[in-house]
């Protein structure tokens, strides 16, 4: 199915039992690596969630999808998601119990999750951009918190989106206004297509936002609630503009 934003969240020990079987010796290799069961059921369910998305979305058995996380950097296998030979873009976040990723043939694609935690939120608003952080400004207490959060994952939606990372320009990207659930973003140093990220709703506890890099796309359904391996509807694009 073309023009196809396809977004799955699945929370931690729910991993189905599948998704080990569909491993690469690539993904096989880095598992046996990660110490923390919470950190390998985190790891398993977002290639899982990725392969069987693809899988759906191509017909390709979910062991033949050619997910690939060789790091641009220094060749180890910790990289940006990366579907070889293939014209799908994926991308993967983890935070406490939730695992959230997203395919997508649009454009490069990035999502973010993060547990809400009122203790970091100090450190989130210490590398805001002086007009993204004024327009905080008015808020208080939880809503600071959320909007706070949610600033955070969009900012780090366009900067996976992008394939930069934290390496990119963290402290210069304007991801603008709180009060509107989509944003149109213009990468620092960079004369390339706008971006458009949107906010998942994800429950609570979590913020969550994905980022496409095509300004065209305005519509992307989301999950509401999460339970267990939650299916979320796929979109397509909508013509129109801001
Ligand atoms: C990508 C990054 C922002 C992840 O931050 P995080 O909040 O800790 O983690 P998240 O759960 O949101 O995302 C992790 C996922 O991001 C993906 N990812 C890794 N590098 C990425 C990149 N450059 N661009 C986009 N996505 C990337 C991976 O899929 C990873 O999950 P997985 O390894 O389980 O598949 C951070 O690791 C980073 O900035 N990496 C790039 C810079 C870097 O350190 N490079 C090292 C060069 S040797």
């Amino acid at each position: 199915m073309a023009g196809t934003c396809r977004i799955r969240a699945a929370v931690v020990r729910q991993v189905p039992p599948g998704y080990r079987t569909w491993m690469s010796d690539q993904e096989r290799s880095r598992l046996e690596r990660i110490r923390r069961p919470v950190d390998r059921d985190r790891f398993l369910l977002g290639t899982g969630l990725v392969r069987s998305m693809v899988s759906e979305l191509t017909g390709l058995a979910p062991q033949a999808v050619p997910l690939d996380r060789t790091c641009a950097e220094c060749g180890s296998a910790h990289g940006r998601p990366m579907l070889k030979g293939l014209p799908w873009f994926a991308s993967i976040s983890h935070s406490g119990d939730v695992v959230l990723a997203a395919v997508t043939d649009l454009a490069p694609v990035g999502v973010d999750i993060e547990r809400i935690d009122p203790k970091r939120l100090g450190a989130i608003e210490s590398v805001m951009p002086t007009a993204d952080r004024s327009r905080l400004a008015g808020l208080e207490g939880r809503q600071r918190c959320r909007a706070g959060f949610q600033n955070w994952v969009r900012r780090e939606s366009v900067l996976k989106a992008a394939g930069d990372g934290l390496a990119g320009p963290v402290r210069e990207l304007e991801v603008g206004d709180p009060a509107s659930t989509t944003a149109l973003i213009r990468y620092p140093r960079r004369d390339a297509t706008p971006m458009r990220v949107h906010d998942l709703a994800v429950g609570p506890e979590y913020a969550a936002a994905v980022c496409i890099a095509d300004a065209a796309v305005y519509s992307v359904d989301m999950p509401t609630s999460i339970r267990g391996d939650v299916k979320t509807p796929s979109t397509g694009t909508t013509p129109g503009g801001e």
